[in-house]
């Protein structure tokens, strides 16, 4: 069933469900890739039809490395979606980007493998190398930034995304390795989400939500997952407010 749906939101550690959604619809989607994270929801939000899927699961039981993007992104695509944000919780590696900053990245680092990268490595399916020289959309990136300037919340433009395989923590000698090759953030789902929806011509664009200093970025010799998912709980409430501002744009 296509539904006209104005964006996607594929939710992140912290995120899952979509607070203010009204009329939600959930909706069970087969895939030829495997079963999705989840049901997408459907729903009303700032005037708008949105859909949101919790990308670990609404109870968090899938890790980053066993999510299953490609039916994720697949099944988005499927309903109808043709723009897609996807909220992710990082560490901050780049000293400005601590603990609650929300940044908009505008490059990525891929450190993650053994993952299904491609909807090309299926049998018999159409080899695309797709150009990835910007992974995210532009105009749903700026359109984004001046969304969050416009909810009142000082979004940072830009940074290199480096995404990791997890569900570990880095260690204090890999992050200072990703910080010389460029990397600003670390997560562990930016990848391959976002070559996903380039395969699939999707526009899409990342939230980062900053949850904790890097292994070696920050002052604490150990970081605590409570004080990270405290930062994201305080990080997570800015996000339905920018996001109706994007869609009221
Ligand atoms: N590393 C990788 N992923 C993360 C981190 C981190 O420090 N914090 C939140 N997601």
């Amino acid at each position: 069933m296509t539904h006209s749906i104005d964006l996607a939101v594929i939710g992140g550690s912290g995120l899952y469900n979509f607070p203010g959604l009204e009329n939600p619809a959930r909706q069970s989607v087969e895939t030829p890739y495997g079963p999705a994270s989840g049901d997408v929801v459907i729903g009303d939000f700032a005037g708008h039809r949105i859909a949101f899927l919790a990308r670990h699961g609404e109870s968090h039981t899938l890790p980053p490395h066993r999510v299953n993007y490609r039916a994720n992104m697949w099944a988005l695509h499927h309903l109808g979606a043709r723009k897609v944000i996807g909220v992710n919780a990082v560490g901050g590696i780049r000293h400005d980007m601590g603990p609650r900053a929300i940044v908009v990245p505008d490059q990525i680092i891929d450190y993650t493998h053994g993952r299904y990268t491609s909807f090309c490595d299926v049998e018999g399916a159409e080899v695309k190398h797709i150009d990835f020289s910007e992974p995210y959309t532009a105009s749903l990136r700026h359109a984004l930034i001046a969304a969050a300037q416009k909810a009142g919340v000082a979004a940072m433009d830009g940074g290199c995304y480096g995404a990791t395989q997890g569900p570990r923590l880095e260690t204090r000698a890999e992050i200072a390795r990703m910080k010389r090759d460029g990397c600003d953030l670390v997560g562990m789902t930016g990848m391959p989400e976002a070559a996903l929806a380039r395969e699939l011509a999707l526009d899409y664009a990342c939230l980062a939500l900053v949850a904790n200093f890097a292994a070696g970025c920050g002052d604490e010799a150990e970081i605590s997952i409570e004080e990270i998912f405290a930062h994201l709980a305080a990080a997570t409430a800015e996000v339905p407010p920018i996001l109706a501002e994007l869609l009221k744009s």
